[in-house]
This record gives C-alpha cells, sequence and structure tokens, in this order.
C-alpha cells in the first residue's frame, strides 16, 4: 500500500489506497465486512449491506464465501441490498444481476433467501415508481446501509446512475448511457440485446451509506477513477459524489492508479 504522500493527500479528494493486485484489496474489504458482522453477530445485531454486481466485487464475494467455509463466518442475520438491476430481466435470466448474486455469493454462505433483496426488474412500468419507494422504504427499515460495495463504470457510474444524476437521485428507473451498453455488450452476445433501462439505488440513496468501498481494477478504469477522486464534484461524473462522504475509501490495483496525479507527476 502507498497512499502517504502528502501531496497526494492535497489532490485525492476521497481517502485511496493503492495495492498491488485486486485480489490484496478484495480481501481487504472483505475482511473488513467479515468483522462488522462478527461484532454485529456477537451483539445480537442485523448488518445491512449493499452490494455490487459485475467483474469489480466478484473477488471480494469469493473470500466472504472462503471465511464463510474457513472461518465460520455466518450471514444467518446479515441482510442485502443491491445496487441495481435490469430492466425486464427476472432472476432466472443468467444475465439478470439476482443470478449474478445468486452464483457469486448466497448460494455459497447461510443468508436467509428472503435477506438477499435484489431490485425486481419485473416489475409492470406503472407500478415502478411505487415499487422504487417501496426499496427505499425497505433499506430505512433495515436500519440504513451499513457497508455499501461499490464498481465504477467508464462513464464514471455509480449504480446505474449515470451523468446527469443528481445527488440527491434515489432509487428509480434509469435509461443506461451508451458507454455502458458497450461494455455489457460481450456479456449479452451484442450490444441489442443489452436491456436500455435499469432499475438503480439513487447517489442520494449511496450516500446514506455509513461506510463506502469504491473498488477499481485495471487500465480501463485509470482515466474516470482518477477524475472522479481527482476533479471537482459535478453531475457529470456521478462517482465524484463519494467526496462528499465522511466515510468513503477508494480501494484500487496498480493499473487503476496510473492516471492519479501522484502517478503521472511524482
Ligand atoms: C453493478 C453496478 C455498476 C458496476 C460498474 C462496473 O451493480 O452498479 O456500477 O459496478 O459498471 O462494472 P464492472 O465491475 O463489471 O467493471
Amino acid at each position: 500500500m502507498n497512499d502517504d504522500s502528502a501531496d497526494a493527500n492535497l489532490r485525492e479528494r476521497i481517502p485511496t489506497a493503492i495495492y498491488s493486485t485486486a485480489k490484496d484489496a478484495s480481501a481487504v474489504v472483505a475482511r473488513e465486512i467479515s468483522d462488522v458482522i462478527c461484532s454485529r453477530n456477537a451483539e445480537g445485531n442485523s448488518t445491512v449491506l449493499g452490494l455490487a454486481t459485475g467483474s469489480t466485487p466478484t473477488g471480494v464475494y469469493q473470500e466472504l464465501a472462503r471465511l464463510h467455509k474457513e472461518e465460520s463466518l455466518s450471514f444467518a442475520k446479515v441482510r442485502t441490498f443491491n445496487l441495481d438491476e435490469y430492466y425486464g430481466l427476472g432472476p432466472t435470466h443468467p444475465e439478470s444481476y439476482a443470478a449474478f448474486m445468486e452464483r457469486h455469493l448466497f448460494s455459497k454462505v447461510d443468508i436467509p433467501s428472503d435477506a438477499a433483496v435484489v431490485p425486481d426488474g419485473t416489475v409492470p412500468r406503472e407500478e415502478v415508481s411505487a415499487y422504487c419507494e417501496s426499496y427505499e422504504k425497505s433499506i430505512l427499515e433495515a436500519g440504513g446501509i451499513d457497508i455499501q460495495v461499490l464498481g465504477i463504470g467508464r462513464t464514471g457510474h455509480i449504480g446505474f446512475n449515470e451523468p446527469g444524476s443528481g445527488r440527491d437521485s434515489r432509487t428509480r428507473l434509469v435509461e443506461l448511457d451508451a458507454l455502458t451498453r458497450a461494455d455489457a455488450a460481450q456479456d449479452f452476445l451484442g450490444e441489442e440485446n443489452v436491456p436500455p433501462y435499469a432499475i438503480t439505488m439513487g447517489v442520494g440513496t449511496i450516500l446514506d451509506a455509513r461506510k463506502v468501498f469504491l473498488l477499481a481494477w485495471g487500465t480501463p478504469k485509470a482515466a474516470i477513477l482518477a477524475k472522479a477522486v481527482e476533479d471537482s464534484i459535478s453531475e457529470a461524473l456521478p462517482a465524484s459524489f463519494l467526496q462528499e462522504h465522511k466515510d468513503a475509501n477508494v480501494l484500487v490495483d496498480e493499473a487503476a492508479a496510473a492516471e492519479l496525479s501522484r502517478h503521472r507527476h511524482p
């Protein structure tokens, strides 16, 4: 880890830790999550996690599954809320985020099935806005999100809050950016098969979490990550709103850190 330069602290507006590999960083995040779950479990209290999908958090989920199997980490009192879901996809669709979560985490730990919630992409259009309000209400009734895990899209999105999303946006139906759809094209065997809309938690919903981890791996994320961390806050780059959060933490590998000023102008 190398996050101690005074210059870096001046330019980086979110505390940023650089790790040699995504695996190392993922293990750190999984351990932090596990520590919170263990101390809550010991008090008889539940832990509420906000979860992301995509390639970024898979190492964290793999490590959490390992901690469950090898160190008896129990998810029996954990509740999870996922950030987003493609609109029109149900949990039986292999590219749905519900199916993704089942494959990567829920089927591997002892979380009760009704405690692991992913937005429902099959809600009829006329019921979406009431559904989104009920999603927000469920998070509040669970006590709010203790730890939110985030990736970043090349548009600067967090969740599916594309450029133009406001600081106070809440869970809602959104249209995906062309770049986001292009990035998902491979998973759907062609851009024309990528759903155009999604249900996503809002920027405001994300900022309400008590602790946030934003993760980014690899060269394709380097430019947008540097802007999110170093440029001024703007709706044009929704991840930059994390600069307003008092416990947001960025963890990156060396490749994703390459465009940070401390690397470009050491
Ligand atoms: C996924 C999500 C998105 C992704 C982002 C990065 O639930 O909310 O914001 O985190 O698009 O995707 P990957 O990790 O596939 O590069």
